[in-house]
């Protein structure tokens, strides 16, 4: 039977959720799946994706084979690359990327990406990459404690996208992306990427350990590079970051 590529539904709880259970039950690779009314969307680290009915887009992409496997802990930053990229391209707005996947326009995120890993038993069948994008959202529908963080591609742009053009765009752009690491694209990626890097030679504290240091690039694997005030060099590999604000005066 023929699998349509990319679906839309009117409304789900996640779609990270979804389409992880379709992987489990024999999806094929490039399945998406999106929605603009997303009741219990997944945000990193536990937290929760709100998005207020019929502005948002959130679209899961199904990523299955052996070949992705070399590459997996890049495909996060591949993903925030690509949807840089295809915003770029589309709205030209100019994205920035703030390690390890958040999408900001001018400092506030426009756009979250979460990755999960599909895994039955101890076998991994495929990785769902999610991503959250504030698209038509207006300014009065930000909520007031995240009106200084947070923006959308509509207040940017002063109107309207179609959100199903980019769902299917979104869609084509990130699995180009995907496969191109998998064809050993890795460097350029990475190059690419820190083009886009917001935290490039800025003060930021991690958070896990509360340590301030200067942001210096991304590394081969992905993780964030943090030049201590000592001068050694750290590596972030999971978690977060806070970038400090700029010295003035
Ligand atoms: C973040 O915390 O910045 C990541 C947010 C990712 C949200 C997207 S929306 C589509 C997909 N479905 C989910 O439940 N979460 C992701």
């Amino acid at each position: 039977m023929m699998q349509t590529m990319l679906r839309y539904v009117e409304q789900t709880r996640s779609t990270n959720h979804d389409l992880m259970e379709e992987v489990l039950s024999g999806g094929s690779h490039g399945m998406a799946l999106y929605t603009d009314d997303q009741r219990a969307g997944r945000g990193r680290h536990g937290r929760p994706w709100t998005s207020p009915p019929k502005k948002n887009l959130a679209v899961s992409i199904a990523v299955i084979g052996e070949r992705y496997r070399r590459d997996l802990e890049l495909i996060p930053l591949a993903t925030g690359v690509a949807v840089a990229d295809l915003l770029a391209s589309d709205t030209s707005v100019v994205v920035q990327l703030k390690w390890p996947n958040d999408l900001l326009i001018g400092n506030k995120k426009c756009a979250g990406i979460l990755c999960e890993g599909v895994q039955k038993g101890m076998q991994l069948m495929g990785v769902v990459i999610g991503i959250g994008l504030n698209l038509n959202m207006q300014r009065e529908d930000i909520p007031e404690d995240l009106q200084k963080s947070a923006t959308s591609i509509a207040v940017e742009t002063g109107h309207d996208h179609d959100l199903h053009r980019m769902a299917e765009h979104m869609r084509i752009r990130v699995l180009q992306e995907i496969d191109a690491l998998a064809d050993g694209g890795k460097a350029a990626m990475l190059a690419r990427w820190q083009e886009r890097d917001v935290t490039k030679g800025r003060r930021v504290q991690i958070l896990s350990s509360g340590t301030i240091g200067t942001a210096d690039g991304i590394s081969r694997t992905g993780g964030l590079r943090v030049r201590m005030d000592d001068g050694s060099m750290q590596e972030v590999r999971s978690g977060e970051v806070h970038l400090l604000p700029l010295l003035t005066g």
